[in-house]
């Protein structure tokens, strides 16, 4: 389970998140949304520590991270996979170096490593491409094989930051699909960022809306469109008409 309490995190004096609460139980997925620049990545690096918070706490499985040592938090980030906003594959290493990076603490073998790289290549549906170079890949192949690369490792807690952004529309369902399938097949517990609507209300039990530096609703999907927020109702309004212009 992972627990935000209170998080506070400015950066040159300027906040931007203001007492963000949030709580994800085991298993569930829960979805972030919220206009650009909200901290909503930011929001995501602090829960794997890879930015500290000014204030506040961040416990995942009863272990707060923001005070913990080196070692206990390095542990902990071991049950993360993170896919990175612009996907950040390593560039000089092909994709099933990229793949296989993440698998070299499971004491696998070899052909245990090479069969894994395969199976994950198939379930972002880019099978045989193992010897390409980052640099060789559309923007959305590069995507996908990030997210390959940020479950492989079978995570506790996989943290997406807008995973469908940027492809089209056929790619973005198949990606969403998966999200879901893991979440099924290995029980794992998400936080998805996206600005994705129609994604969110798929593959989320709730979704949160960061605003002005905090979490101002958190709401299962069949009850948003109903939302009384009334600020909220104008930002489903709007990304539902969005929607519809890009498909
Ligand atoms: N390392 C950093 N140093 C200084 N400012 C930062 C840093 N990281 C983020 N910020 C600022 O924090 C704010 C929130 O950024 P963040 O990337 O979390 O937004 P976001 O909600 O993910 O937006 P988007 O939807 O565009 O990805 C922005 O004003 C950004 O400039
Ligand atoms: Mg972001």
């Amino acid at each position: 389970m992972i627990q935000i309490i209170n998080l506070h995190k400015s950066f040159k004096n300027k906040p931007v998140l203001k007492g963000v609460n949030l709580e994800i139980y085991d298993g569930e997925t829960v979805t972030i949304m919220g206009g650009s620049g909200q901290g909503k990545t930011v929001l995501l690096k602090n829960i794997i520590g890879l930015m500290k918070p000014d204030k506040g706490k961040i416990i995942i499985d009863g272990i707060d991270i923001t005070t913990a040592d080196k070692k206990t938090l390095h542990n902990v980030q071991k049950k993360f996979g993170y896919l990175f906003q612009g996907s950040a594959l390593f560039d000089s290493m092909t994709v099933y170096e990229n793949i296989a990076f993440g698998l070299r603490h499971m004491k696998l073998s070899a052909a245990e490593i090479k069969e894994r790289v395969k199976l994950y290549l198939s379930y972002v549906g880019l099978e045989g491409i193992e010897n390409m170079y980052p640099s060789e890949l559309s923007g959305g192949m590069k995507k996908r094989v990030a997210l390959a690369r940020a479950v492989a490792y079978s995570p506790q807690y996989i943290l997406y930051d807008e995973p469908t952004t940027g492809l089209d529309p056929q790619t973005a369902e198949t990606i969403t699909d998966l999200i879901m399938s893991l979440q099924k097949k290995l029980n794992v517990t998400s936080i998805v960022v996206t600005h994705d609507l129609k994604a969110a209300l798929k593959v989320s039990q709730r979704i949160a809306f960061l605003y002005n530096g905090e979490i101002i609703d958190i709401e299962q999907p069949d009850k948003l469109l109903n939302t009384s927020n009334l600020f909220l109702r104008e930002f489903v309004t709007s990304a539902l008409i969005n929607q519809t212009n890009y498909n």
